[in-house]
């Protein structure tokens, strides 16, 4: 069978996800190795975006696959009451590597399910029913998640949950309060505070924010404003949670973004990286005074693979991995590598007017014009037909490199394991793809 005709079989019965399906553009994978998979006609593609974003560990990792076949072999279907070890061990080194105090872990299949969770528990423990997310913001596609995502995929399915409300974001290349970065108050923090004076605090249960912001753009925010959110959640009463969905598991090169600054949310969401995209997985971590509520009073939340056994040994093992590769601190070590490579493109193409970078979580913006800094998409897409962006995606793909492009924006999200000279390679093809598409 030819790759066409395998396409061709599936298109037939199976939907892509967020496309129209004649426009679907499929991802052409048969196997993989590090920071390379392999399509159908035996092509090396370099994985820029881990997937989607989640194979942090990279393909074809041995002892990922191993714990997979062994539990398979040991126990593949358990209740979701069921004791066994792969989830004892799970829990344990969750535990350990979570910030501060979080010890206790609420075990599902993604990062939508672990947001509705997180948003179910933080209602059960307040007794509250609004929560403040933000703007630019992605928290998955069931209608709980959606309803706090800010983004243009809420749109389209309104209305979704009543009683969530909007803050802005900490995006200083397009500061929402036409600041400068260096000359501002955090006022991107700070009016949380007016929100909840307007709203009256006691209404409000939790604060939902991505610990670096993921597909609307990388946006690393300043050094106070986790700090700033906790102080203000605290004086409150109100939960503080940060959706790691995107940023955990040595994205930014910490386990978690939020410990870049010593910040403890009272929740924490996990999933991708958590299994590195080889079983479904998501989880809710909690610190003990909310574990603690559920001692005596019932948890209104399950389901039927809650905490998987083929998930639980994988994501056991890859805790592993990540520790014994160093893969959190090489993700870190090559943050200025991406941060030099991504400066070079900026300086070469006036197409770019902004780059960021925490650990292996790098981004490009694009604009129309460097001094007025006019989008080259506007927001919620898609690209003009005739615009270099349009034909972006496809210059890429004819240099075998997978990364992902939306709006106006470019993620480079390898997996941790990559070289630095694969690294400069990727960016060396954006480069020669971008000159293509603006010639
Ligand atoms: C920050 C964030 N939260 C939640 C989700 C939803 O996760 P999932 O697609 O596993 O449901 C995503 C997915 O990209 C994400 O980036």
């Amino acid at each position: 069978m030819t790759p066409a005709e395998l396409e061709a079989r599936q298109r037939r019965h199976v939907l892509f996800t967020w496309s129209a399906q004649r426009k679907a553009e499929p991802v052409p994978i048969a196997g993989g190795q590090g920071a390379w998979f392999v399509d159908h006609a035996g092509e090396r593609w370099l994985d820029f975006e881990s997937q989607v974003y989640n194979c942090n560990i990279g393909h074809g990792h041995p002892r990922l696959v191993g714990a997979l076949q062994r539990q398979a072999a040991e126990l593949a279907c358990a209740h979701p009451a069921a004791v066994f070890e792969a989830k004892a061990a799970l829990g344990e080194k969750l535990a350990a590597i979570s910030p501060g105090d979080i010890d206790t872990f609420f075990l599902c299949l993604s990062g939508s399910e672990a947001n509705e969770n997180a948003l179910k528990i933080a209602r059960m423990i307040t007794g509250r029913t609004k929560v403040i997310a933000r703007r630019r913001s992605y928290h998955g596609a069931s209608m709980g998640a959606l309803s706090l995502t800010g983004d243009r995929r809420r749109t389209a399915l309104e209305p979704g949950l009543w009683g969530v409300l909007r803050i802005e974001d900490p995006y200083c290349y397009r500061c929402p309060y036409g600041l400068e970065p260096g000359s501002c108050a955090r006022q991107c923090a700070t009016h949380l505070e007016h929100v909840l004076e307007m709203e009256d605090p006691s209404t409000v249960a939790a604060v939902f924010i991505e610990g670096v912001t993921g597909g609307n753009g990388g946006f690393v925010p300043p050094p106070d404003y986790w700090p700033t959110l906790r102080r203000i959640c605290d004086e409150h009463g109100i939960l503080l949670i940060s959706d790691e969905v995107f940023s955990g598991f040595g994205r930014t090169g910490r386990w978690f973004a939020v410990d870049h600054w010593g910040v403890v949310p009272d929740l924490i969401t996990m999933a991708k990286g958590v299994t590195s995209g080889y079983a479904a997985m998501g989880v809710v971590g909690m610190r003990p005074h909310i574990a603690a509520h559920f001692q005596d009073q019932k948890l209104w939340a399950g389901l039927t693979s809650y905490a998987h056994p083929m998930a639980c040994a994988v994501a056991s093992e890859a805790i592993d991995v990540y520790r014994d590769e160093g893969l959190i601190e090489a993700a870190a070590a090559l943050e200025p590598v991406l941060l030099a490579g991504l400066e070079a493109l900026k300086a070469k193409h006036p197409l770019i007017g902004d780059v960021r970078a925490l650990g292996l979580l790098g981004s490009v913006e694009f604009v129309l014009d460097r001094a007025t800094r006019a989008p080259a998409v506007p927001y919620g897409g898609p690209a003009p037909a005739d615009s270099p962006l349009a034909r972006l995606p496809a210059a890429l793909r004819a240099r075998r490199l997978h990364c992902a492009v939306r709006d106006n924006l470019l993620f480079v999200t390898p997996p941790l394991c990559i070289s630095a000279a694969d690294l400069q390679h990727g960016l060396a093809l954006i480069d020669d793809a971008l000159s293509e598409v603006t010639a």
